[in-house]
């Protein structure tokens, strides 16, 4: 039977379970799955090395976990309710069943293109039925899928294709998000003047626009889909083979390509999904995430796709026709389980309450949140205003890396806190550490976050760089997992993640390096050098505060700072653009030639009375001019 945790008492229980012997634990999860040939060997490898295996030796499809066993007993649910964009135009349900028959057809589809096991495709798509469709078909003919978020720029694309060298693109004519039209096949077609590994490419229309055809390279969708048959065998893949490879910035160089694994991730999916929110058989489940990021991958298609639920694949933005579609599509669909980030919570709050008023949510039983704290009067007006004072909020706090939900209360049993993301999953074992690498015991006290443990969905590499994942994760705390953020444990034992310690920004819930950031700026011809940090921001979390050397002072800043956004737009993407420049004459440096990133930030934060010892800077004069200064 699956593991589905209904108390506090119980989750106690299997808590202490989990840890006295954690290998039987996700064992008994991973049992409840269909296995074409079961492990040889549960769990091997550790930190210490990066060699971390999850049932070693197991056969199986993991599409056939989330379509195939579904069909006999809820094969006629629906499995997604697409709602587009624009609330008039065009929407539908698909069942189990018919998701089935689509991800058979274009497995058959991808196979005759020459797509392998083991190929790398990528996925650069609007959230539509058949975003998911590519990911599934891919997953069920052991190829292995990078989605790449629709608002990433032609360079960003190019750079995370070559990276894993796709055989193959499928993407969109275009797509509307909001009032916006992005012209998805256009960025296309120039970042694949980079990418020659790319000898097919699959267009699904969406916006009827004009494009340009590349003859012999690409193929419509609806043309190739319309002769597949719908007859398809999965492809038998090991526990241990890739499923996918997600892009994500960390805290130098370009983002890297984080990979998952079929056996580790499915069952994690699935066993944090159930217990996290306690979905039911009638429950319409919506998760407001993009695809394009691990909230998507994990719980909009697998997670909830393993356990049979019905979800909601929403094509639009927060804002648009107005502030109250969150609200419309609550009422439309009686949605019972919502899952955001805090940052549209927030988003939303400034807007007039008639906007939420005007809508029954009734329907809605749980709540979620995800990606970045959430401060504690977006928490009450969430709970207040959209949940009723009735439905359990569950913070929950992982990661790319994570693979699944690891800090979380799960709905309804564990005693929730306003901006506290509770207590570990059972299986999950947090540690804070001081600054001498040591675990730091007992409550009320703060440090830095660790895993002590390895669990199924732990990321196993960073694609083509295994020296980066062992850098990253497992070298600042030999025999610990690092999860690159600071964190409170109060005195009852509850977690509080405060934020990032290292150089990567939180804004609006998506993770950017400085670095990144930075080099897009450093092409500026204008710029000498440049040094970006994060300051508060009511409605982002964190802003993107840019200070900059200029070869010569522009006259006009504001004029400038245009340049500046045109040009991260173009390298990164418009969710880079800084919100504040600063032209400065210098950057604090320390002797060593090391930006003192504390002072900025500080500076940022209007915080700079309080500056702390300055006496190791090169220039400690520099210091008063960047104080002095204006931001734009
Ligand atoms: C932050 C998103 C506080 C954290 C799933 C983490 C959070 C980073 C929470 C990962 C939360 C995520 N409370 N902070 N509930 N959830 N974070 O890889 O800093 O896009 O390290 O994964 O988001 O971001 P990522």
């Amino acid at each position: 039977m699956w593991l589905n945790i209904k108390s506090f008492e119980e989750y106690n229980q299997i808590y202490n379970q989990s840890e006295t012997d954690r290998l039987k634990f996700w064992e008994h999860e991973a049992g409840t799955f269909y296995w074409r040939k079961s492990w040889d060997n549960v769990h091997s490898g550790g930190f210490e090395k990066g060699d971390i295996k999850w049932f070693e030796g197991g056969k199986l499809n993991i599409t056939e976990n989330a379509l195939d066993r579904h069909l006999n007993t809820i094969g006629n649910k629906t499995a997604f309710i697409f709602e587009p964009n624009h609330p008039d135009s065009f929407r539908r349900t698909i069942t189990y069943r018919q998701l089935y028959d689509d991800v058979c057809r274009f497995s058959n589809v991808l196979q005759e293109k020459g797509i392998q096991k083991g190929d790398r495709v990528c996925i650069y798509m609007a959230m539509t039925p058949e975003l998911i469709i590519s990911a599934l078909a891919c997953a069920r003919i052991g190829a292995v899928h990078s989605i790449v978020f629709a608002g990433f720029s032609a360079q960003s694309l190019a750079e995370r294709i070559q990276d894993c060298d796709a055989k193959m693109l499928i993407t969109n004519d275009g797509l509307r998000r909001g009032d916006k039209h992005v012209p998805l096949k256009d960025i296309s077609d120039e970042a694949l003047k980079s990418c020659p590994t790319v000898k097919n490419v699959i267009v699904c229309q969406r916006t009827n626009r004009d494009i340009d055809w590349v003859e012999g390279r690409d193929e419509w969708w609806h043309m190739l889909i319309r002769n597949a048959s719908k007859v398809h065998k999965a492809v038998e893949m090991d526990a241990e083979d890739p499923l996918f490879i997600l892009y994500t910035s960390g805290s130098t160089g370009k983002p890297k390509g984080v990979l998952h694994t079929c056996g580790g991730y499915m069952v994690y999916t699935s066993y944090t999904f159930r217990n996290v929110f306690q979905v039911s058989e009638e429950d319409v489940y919506w998760c407001t995430a993009d695809a394009g990021w691990i909230t998507g991958h994990s719980y909009i298609i697998y997670g909830p796709l393993f356990n049979g639920a019905t979800g909601v694949i929403f094509e639009g933005v927060p804002n648009y026709p107005d502030a109250g579609r969150f609200w419309e599509v609550v009422e439309k669909y009686r949605i019972t389980h919502f899952y955001t980030a805090p940052t549209a919570i927030r988003a939303l709050m400034s807007y007039d309450i008639k906007y939420v008023q005007k809508y029954d949510l009734s329907s809605l039983k749980v709540l979620g949140t995800v990606g970045e704290p959430i401060n504690e009067e977006a928490w009450h007006w969430y709970n207040d205003h959209i949940g009723g004072g009735r439905c359990p909020i569950v913070d929950t706090w992982w990661q790319t890396e994570t693979g699944g939900i690891m800090i979380s209360p799960l709905a309804g049993i564990t005693p929730t806190k306003p901006g506290f993301a509770t207590l570990p999953l059972p299986g999950i074992f947090p540690v804070l550490m001081d600054e001498n690498g040591k675990e730091i015991q007992g409550n009320g006290v703060s440090g830095n976050l660790c895993l002590k443990y390895p669990w199924p969905g732990i990321a196993r590499t960073v694609w083509g760089d295994h020296e980066r994942y062992l850098k990253t994760y497992m070298t600042s705390y030999k025999g610990y997992y690092f999860t690159g953020d600071g964190c409170r444990r109060d005195p009852e034992g509850y977690y509080r993640i405060t934020g990032r310690v290292d150089d990567v920004l939180n804004v609006s819930g998506h993770r950017l390096g400085t670095a990144e950031i930075e080099n897009a700026i450093n092409e500026h011809p204008n710029i000498v050098e440049s040094a970006v940090v994060g300051y508060p921001h009511d409605i982002k979390g964190q802003g993107i505060y840019a200070f900059m050397i200029c070869e010569n002072d522009p006259n006009d800043p504001v004029a400038f700072k245009k340049e500046i956004h045109n040009l991260v737009t173009k390298i990164i993407g418009p969710i880079a653009k800084p919100d504040l420049i600063q032209i400065a004459p210098g950057l604090p440096k320390t002797r060593s030639g090391k930006i003192m990133r504390r002072i900025l930030r500080k500076v940022a934060a209007k915080e700079a009375e309080d500056m702390g010892d300055v006496s190791t800077l090169l220039d400690p004069a520099v210091v008063e001019e960047i104080k002095g200064g204006k931001a734009y």
